[in-house]
């Protein structure tokens, strides 16, 4: 299939293009760059040995999607354009509703007037809030969220679900993602975040490289087995291959499907500091810090869903998701 790939450049869109090449579909980038560089894309033709169509485009410009649309005759959309920072969501409220939800909507508003009415979305383990239960399966309750980037997450679901509701000959598939870290195996794509990283793998690795002094754990009083919190992280190459397998939903007009893509299993911020010292043999320091406000004690999902219905599951451990962490920031230590 041609498939438009909003986002593209980005962390989980460049490594989700690498598996669309690898499955024989043709993806189509757009991405505004306001997080990424194009050279994502340059190191996915030297993996791939393909070529990648980029437009450097915003999803709020319909006028330019409506061209990139006109030429391009795509068959269905992944999109992964959006902002992702917890703590600037709070901050620039307004920003993160018009870029998340205004874009979201003039890039549907354009699918459908170009008849690719297939569309599938990143969401987040965040629309459970605090979880009602644990392993989270997707029939969880959704929760209340803590900021605005989680609620644009929350409301975009929403949204894309009434519209296919509407129009059932929409295919909506909402995939929730758990804590995605890991690079591919080459080294030369993975997470290259601005600024101070928010998460915990890259601040890890910044620290394993020598950039950042070292980790503080927020806090180490909550109900998990050694007080830190617990999350489910999943190796972002499983996540991509993941979308490839979404894609046959799109295939067979399942029409508004929504699955969890964690491991279901879940790590504390101390042992994914031990792992990562284990697998790569670099000491990371760390103090205890408090914690950080929103947090949550324990997230992990139920991925029976995915597994049942897209033979769908998570082949890597927390080995390789550090060995490959820290793989592509040794290799890449000023990012791309
Ligand atoms: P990322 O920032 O690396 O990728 C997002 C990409 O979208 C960037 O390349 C950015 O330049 C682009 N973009 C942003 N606004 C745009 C716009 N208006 N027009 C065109 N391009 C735009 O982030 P990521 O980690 O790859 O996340 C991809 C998606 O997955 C996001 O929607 C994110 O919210 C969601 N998600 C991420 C995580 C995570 O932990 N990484 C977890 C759950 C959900
Ligand atoms: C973050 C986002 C969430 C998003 C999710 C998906 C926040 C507040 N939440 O959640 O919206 O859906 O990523 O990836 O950013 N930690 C430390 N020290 C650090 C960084 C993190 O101890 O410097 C701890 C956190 O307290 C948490 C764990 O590490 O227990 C994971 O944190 P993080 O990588 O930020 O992910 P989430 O909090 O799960």
């Amino acid at each position: 299939m041609k498939i438009l790939v909003t986002g593209g450049a980005g962390f989980i869109g460049s490594h989700t293009v690498v598996e669309l090449i690898n499955a024989g579909h043709e993806p189509v980038v757009i991405d505004n760059l306001s997080n990424a560089s194009a050279e994502s894309l340059n190191r996915v033709k030297k993996i791939t040995g393909k070529d990648v169509t980029f437009y450097k485009a915003d999803i709020r410009d319909g006028a330019a999607l409506s061209d990139i649309l006109d030429k391009e005759k795509v068959d269905a959309c992944i999109h992964f354009a959006g902002l992702k920072a917890v703590g600037e969501s709070v901050a620039k409220p307004w920003e993160y509703y018009d870029n998340n939800i205004a874009g979201t909507l003039t890039l549907v508003d354009a699918l459908k007037k170009h008849g690719a009415k297939n569309i599938i979305f990143s969401s987040s383990a965040t629309v459970y809030g605090d979880p009602a239960f644990v392993p989270i399966t997707e029939e969880c309750p959704k929760g209340s969220c803590t900021n605005p980037y989680g609620w644009t997450k929350s409301m975009l679901e929403q949204i894309l679900s009434d519209i296919q509701k509407a129009d059932p000959s929409w295919n909506v598939i909402l995939l929730r993602y758990f804590n995605p870290i890991g690079a591919h195996k080459s080294g030369l794509i993975g997470e290259n975040p601005n600024g101070i990283p928010n998460n915990l793998m890259p601040y890890i690795t910044q620290v394993a490289v020598g950039k950042r002094e070292k980790l503080t754990v927020f806090g180490n009083d909550y109900d998990t087995h050694d007080g830190t919190g617990v999350r489910d992280y999943i190796h972002v190459v499983d996540l991509a291959k993941g979308h490839v397998l979404a894609l046959k939903k799109i295939e067979e007009n399942a029409g508004l499907k929504i699955y969890n893509l964690g491991t279901g299993v879940g790590y504390s911020v101390l042992d994914i500091v031990k792992n990562f010292e284990e697998a790569t043999g670099v000491k990371i320091p760390y103090v205890i810090g408090e914690r950080r406000p929103g947090d949550i004690a324990t997230c992990y999902a139920s991925a029976k869903k995915a597994e049942e219905e897209l033979g769908w599951k998570a082949e890597y451990g927390i080995k390789e998701m550090c060995e490959d962490s820290w793989r592509f920031q040794k290799n890449n230590p000023a990012g791309y």
